[in-house]
């Protein structure tokens, strides 16, 4: 028997994973997305998130880091997993102890390397061009009090070439992810 789950997505941006995310969990038999949460009142994503008719809290750091109402919204909307999908702040230590395990992220990079604060977006690519890497990609791991330092979950690769730009390789990256995170957000629930 499935586990059901009921999914908060944090995002801080365009919002594109959670679109695929949406999109993958609109009719599925034990698994919905109940909540999407930011941090940026102008993010893409909350659109998204209207348009698929999912609820969308935003909040400050303020009553992030320093009180629990993101933990009470979380508890009202009955959320069982959060799923990060390009949410740039540190997750608190409620929110942690209150989802043990049970808290995903997506880097855009294989992690250990070219993960850490700061480490985000074409940021990352440009690391990975630097380096002369020529392989790069992505990285699922639960998240704890550490950036993208949690248990690492699935990795999938892409070749870079000497030819590739920083932005040729973010579309390479970003491929994999939309592939990706919605099949291993489900794996991740029911293995
Ligand atoms: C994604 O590439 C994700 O891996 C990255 O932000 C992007 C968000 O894109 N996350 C990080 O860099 C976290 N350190 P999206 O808003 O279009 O989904």
């Amino acid at each position: 028997m499935n586990q059901s789950a009921r999914l908060a997505v944090f995002l801080s941006g365009t919002g594109s994973n959670a679109e695929k995310i949406f999109s993958y969990f609109k009719d599925h038999p034990s698994i919905c997305v109940g909540l999407v949460l930011s941090n940026n009142l102008e993010a893409q994503g909350l659109q998204r998130a209207i348009k698929f008719n999912i609820p969308t809290r935003t909040f400050t750091k303020q009553q992030f880091r320093e009180s629990d109402e993101v933990l009470d919204w979380l508890k009202e909307s009955e959320i069982t997993h959060i799923v990060l999908a390009g949410f740039l702040w540190m997750i608190p230590i409620n929110l942690i102890k209150a989802y043990p395990n049970r808290i995903i992220n997506i880097h855009p990079a294989l992690l250990p390397k070219f993960g850490g604060k700061g480490m985000y977006g074409i940021k990352v690519h440009e690391a990975v061009k630097a380096a002369n890497e020529t392989q790069t990609g992505i990285t699922l791991h639960e998240v704890n009090e550490k950036y993208d330092e949690g248990k690492i979950i699935f990795q999938a690769t892409c070749n870079v070439l000497s030819t590739d730009t920083p932005e040729l390789i973010a579309g390479k990256v970003q491929a994999l992810e939309h592939t990706h995170y919605p099949t291993e957000i489900e794996k991740w629930i029911n293995p």
